[in-house]
């Protein structure tokens, strides 16, 4: 069952219903200020830091679920109504949400009166901005009255939850006119306030709660919207809201709109004040004057959608199927830069109060994010970068705003340094600037012993090289990608962190996951120390990743597929031996995905395994058969009920990786089956069963174990959303960056017929034609750039050239 459709040409999801499975969320904002928004206009906003700067409050877990955001109230008569139907939840004569790209539109009417809502974060500015334009379709005047509401976070939302003994007496308010000010702290350390504006006179406002709800309501029916008018009343303490109150006489066919502003603003320390106690509204002015308009909302508006009208034109397909274009052109594009600005830090399964940056996650996330804006990928590996031990062991996760490793995490997880050299080979192949190979970058952010980065990506594999276990396979530590599978924890008392508790230094664990990583990021690693002139670092590597390639054919193969590690006894994860836990799909993904027993046949058998026993009709699951007893030598994996997350749950992050596998050994069905299956344009046609949003992937669907087989959930801030655009861009389409330019090698089902590709590529514009005339899976037989023909797949690049026509046909 479908709960709206997909707007193509305007890059949008319509949702025709207010009552989606889940809130339905969308995210605004590019640089600093983002907002979380859902299809009842629930969410909520903050600034560059979803726990530290929140600006608007959201009650988690709540019941009903997704009950506090930014409203507008209309009072018709008796009739009270809110174009995203919550929180009075009346029913209306019409209501489309609209979702596209970084801002989200509503169209609802009630009695004869239609709301539109656009609401949208500028580019250039920190704030949220709705407009607001109603309309009067009837024969007759009607007079309405129109409220707005947004309840302020006092900032720290992790504090504001918990602290009520301080918190009840910190809220001040200012009023001036329209805007309405929150200033909480700004007395004492913040050198920064929010407001809450609206271009008209008002006719009244409040700025309590309490006054505005009425004791014993919710903002399901705010007293002061019942009685029609506000109370003027001035927050102290308690919990600061902002509302206006805009009395609208609207004659018959007429429409009259309105600018809210949501905004964060910030004085320099020396400059807080007005006068004793009045705080410095320049910044406010300033803001509020930029957008009194409509004309300055739709010139804001244009900017936006020209800014990611530029972004999703590097990276665009044309082929028969619609359902790849709109994710490979809209949607998949559009949630890796979401996961590359948010990590694992704010969405509804996410809470903004809990995780950092992951290192080993951002890592990833660049994969997908990279050719969209290259630099700030830069920025970000050296801030990732800074974080490592001089050992080359790495934080796990540090904060965004403080850009330092997070201590009560620390290290151990000993995936982490690997993904430093996935993230930085795929920025340099991305854009051939071997210079941040050389920028000095600090260690546990001590510049005194900065190296250059290159230094770093050495100490990243050599950690691999130097801790190895009795197989000689790497040492898992914490936990290597699956943070669950924790060998050395041997937790026995709730309350304790798998991830943290027990030895990080286990000396028996190992890995045969990072194993196939070593191999795969190993040999990206002998490319970059190539690139930099330095051959026998890279005739170092590639010693160290046979070795390794060889200790995983002898130790890390079951007969028909690839263990998955050694417990701290030396005991097999992931074989035939095992009673539970018998197959694992991240060392059979990845181990094939980087090559090992592609030549032996091995991969091509694990791969067979892989369909046999993992595979579901709602994707490829984690681990069979399920863990149904909690195994102290395990770890949180088997704290899960059988079907859920890391057991056995279909953990759509690694899908990608067996279908990329797939398309190693050139079977593009299968390798399109599996991207299929979790796709989210196939998955919207069991929206009632899925439930999460059906333009973007979720972490987790429920696997063949679970209850409900095929339920969504954790949607948004996953790993899958690169992983998998890696997967279609340059696995399955096959357009891939290599050093030496675009490789073209598609691996693609049978039936998928000619496609076309533009991408944009340090610098030059690629217009490549690819056409399938015996309909193969895989392989290129000829290969044209601008009329000549060349060998290989790989367009060579040529510095200062600005277009080629790419030509390629299969066979
Ligand atoms: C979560 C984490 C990620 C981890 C995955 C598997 O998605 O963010 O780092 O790899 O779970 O456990
Ligand atoms: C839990 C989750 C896992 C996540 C981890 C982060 O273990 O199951 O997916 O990566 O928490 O700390």
């Amino acid at each position: 069952m479908k709960f709206g459709y997909f707007d193509d040409a305007n890059k949008e999801y319509v949702i025709t219903t207010p009552k989606t499975p889940l809130p339905w969320i969308n995210y605004l904002g590019t640089n600093d200020f983002f907002s979380l928004i859902s299809n009842t206009a629930g969410g909520y906003s903050f600034y560059k830091d979803a726990k530290l700067l929140r600006i608007t409050r959201f009650r988690y877990n709540n019941v009903p679920a997704d009950s506090n955001g930014k409203y507008y109230y209309i009072k018709d008569g008796d009739t009270i109504w809110n174009p995203g139907w919550m929180p009075s939840k009346t029913d209306l004569d019409s209501y489309e949400c609209r979702h596209g790209i970084g801002y989200s539109k509503w169209n609802s009417s009630k009695n004869g009166v239609s709301a539109s809502v656009l609401a949208f974060v500028p580019t250039d500015d920190a704030c949220e901005i709705n407009q607001i334009k109603l309309t009067n379709n009837t024969q007759s005047v009607k007079e309405i009255k129109l409220f707005s509401y947004v309840e302020w976070c006092l900032w720290n939302a992790d504090d504001d939850m918990k602290n009520f003994q301080r918190n009840f007496s910190t809220g001040e308010v200012e009023v001036i006119g329209s805007t309405l000010y929150h200033k909480t702290e700004y007395r004492e350390r913040r050198n920064h306030y929010a407001i809450y504006h609206v271009n008209s006179d008002i006719d009244g406002f409040d700025t309590s709660r309490d006054a505005f709800l009425g004791a014993y309501h919710d903002n399901h029916d705010p007293e002061v919207v019942t009685n029609g008018a506000c109370t003027g009343s001035v927050a102290h303490g308690w919990s600061p809201v902002a509302v206006h109150q805009i009395n609208i006489t609207l004659n018959p066919g007429e429409t009259k709109s309105f600018v809210f502003v949501l905004g964060y603003c910030e004085n320099p320390d020396n400059d807080k004040w007005e006068s004793k106690n009045v705080v410095n509204k320049a910044p406010a002015k300033k803001l509020i004057e930029k957008y009194s308009t409509d004309a300055d909302v739709e010139k804001a508006f244009d900017k936006l959608n020209e800014y990611w009208n530029n972004l999703l034109s590097i990276f665009t397909v044309e082929s028969a199927n619609d359902k790849v274009n709109r994710m490979v052109n809209i949607w998949n594009q559009y949630q890796c830069m979401v996961t590359f600005n948010m990590s694992r830090s704010a969405s509804y399964f996410e809470s903004g109060i809990g995780r950092g940056m992951g290192f080993r996650d951002s890592n990833q996330d660049l994969l997908g994010f990279v050719h969209l804006i290259p630099e700030r990928a830069r920025e970000r590996i050296i801030d990732i970068a800074s974080t490592q031990f001089e050992n080359g062991s790495a934080y796990h996760q540090y904060q965004p705003l403080t850009k330092r490793g997070n201590s009560d995490i620390g290290s151990g997880f000993n995936d982490d340094p690997l993904w430093l050299i996935a993230g930085t080979s795929a920025y340099v192949r991305e854009t051939g600037d071997v210079s941040i190979l050389k920028e000095m970058v600090p260690y546990d952010n001590d510049m005194s012993v900065a190296t250059t980065l290159m230094e770093h990506l050495k100490r990243s594999f050599d950690f691999t090289v130097n801790n190895k276990g009795p197989h000689k396979l790497p040492l898992i530590g914490r936990a290597d990608w699956n943070d669950c599978l924790n060998l050395n924890c041997f937790s026995e008392h709730p309350g304790e962190s798998f991830q943290c508790f027990g030895p990080s230094e286990g000396p028996v664990a190992e890995s045969v996951f990072i194993a196939g990583m070593f191999v795969k990021y190993g040999e990206e690693y002998a490319q970059l120390a190539e690139l930099l002139g330095d051959t026998a670092e890279a005739e170092r590597a590639r010693k160290e990743v046979k070795i390794m390639y060889d200790t995983v054919l002898e130790s890390g193969w079951d007969g028909e597929w690839f263990v998955r590690a050694y417990d701290a006894y030396s005991n097999k994860i992931g074989s035939k031996e095992c009673e539970e836990g018998k197959i694992f799909i991240e060392s059979n993904g990845f181990c094939s995905l980087a090559g090992i027993g592609v030549k032996e046949g091995l991969a091509e058998k694990a791969l067979d395994s892989v369909k046999k026993y993992l595979d579901c009709k709602y994707g490829v699951m984690i681990l069979q058969p399920a863990y149904t007893v909690y195994h102290l030598e395990l770890g949180e994996i088997s704290s899960y009920p059988p079907g859920y997350k890391e057991n056995a749950g279909i953990f759509c992050h690694n899908n990608p990786w067996v279908s990329i596998a797939e398309t190693v050994i050139g079977r593009g069905d299968r390798a399109f089956e599996i991207y299929k299956k979790t796709c989210p344009a196939y998955t919207e046609e069991i929206s009632e069963i899925h439930k999460t949003e059906p333009y973007v992937y979720c972490q987790m669907v429920a696997g063949n174990d679970a209850y409900i087989p095929g339920e969504g959930k954790n949607s948004w801030l996953t790993g899958t959303a690169a992983w998998t655009f890696c997967n279609i861009s340059q696995y399955i389409l096959g357009v891939y960056p290599t050093h030496k330019g675009l490789s073209i090698d598609p691996c693609v089902p049978h039936g998928f017929g000619d496609f076309k590709i533009t991408r944009k590529f340090r610098g030059a514009t690629y217009n490549i034609e690819v056409t399938n005339p015996s309909d193969v899976e895989k392989g290129v037989k000829e290969l044209y750039v601008d009329g000549c023909k060349v060998d290989g797949c790989i367009v060579p690049f040529t510095e200062g050239k600005t277009s080629y026509n790419v030509k390629v046909v299969m066979g």
